[in-house]
């Protein structure tokens, strides 16, 4: 078999050093008007950013956590789930959905992809459902990734959803669905 060759160029996953160059003004600004105001936690700019990402979605409320990882420990405590649940999510995303069910107390139980799209295989997930059930405590996160929406049955639908990388994915599925 004939080597691959490597490719010169180096292709990154991520690259948020352009994405910090391109909005460079804005963020600088933004910080630097917090910093003035004295305002670090909450405040003014917090508030806007839930209206419009509200407004965004199209959905009643948004609210501005630290993080992604904690986004998703808080709506699995407001949504019950703690020790002795299982908590299905698809085994490709990022660490943090896995770590935050586990931050939950909950033991995520991992579902394989459909590699035509990266996000869970519906199939997989009715298979696991239907063989280790949805007795109460259990949920589904469904992961929405590279800006697409996870192919999620109605009637596997889950309350919870990762769209850290997905919020206007998240947004189309919501206005579709609910
Ligand atoms: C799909 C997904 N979920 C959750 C997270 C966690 O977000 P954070 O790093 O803000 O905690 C990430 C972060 O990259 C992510 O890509």
């Amino acid at each position: 078999m004939k080597p691959i060759p490597v490719p010169h160029e180096r292709i990154l996953p991520a690259d948020p050093r352009a994405c910090f160059l391109a909005h460079r003004e804005e963020i600088e600004t933004a910080i630097e008007e917090a910093l003035a105001a004295g305002s670090y936690v909450l405040g003014p700019a917090v508030a806007a950013f839930e209206a419009e990402l509200a407004a965004f979605l199209g959905v009643g409320g948004a609210v501005g956590v630290a993080s992604g990882t904690d986004a998703l420990v808080l709506a699995l405590r407001a949504a019950g789930i703690g020790p002795g649940d299982q908590v299905y999510t698809v085994s490709h995303t990022a660490v943090a959905t896995v770590a935050a069910i586990e931050l939950a107390g909950a033991t995520p139980v991992l579902v394989d992809i459909d590699p035509g799209t990266f996000t869970i295989d519906s199939a997989r997930l009715d298979t696991a459902v239907r063989t280790h059930g949805t007795s109460a405590g259990r949920a589904v996160i469904a992961v929405h990734l590279y800006g697409r929406p996870a192919d999620m049955p109605e009637s596997l639908m889950s309350d919870v959803m990762d769209a850290v990388q997905a919020a206007a994915a998240f947004s189309k599925i919501s206005t579709n669905s609910r």
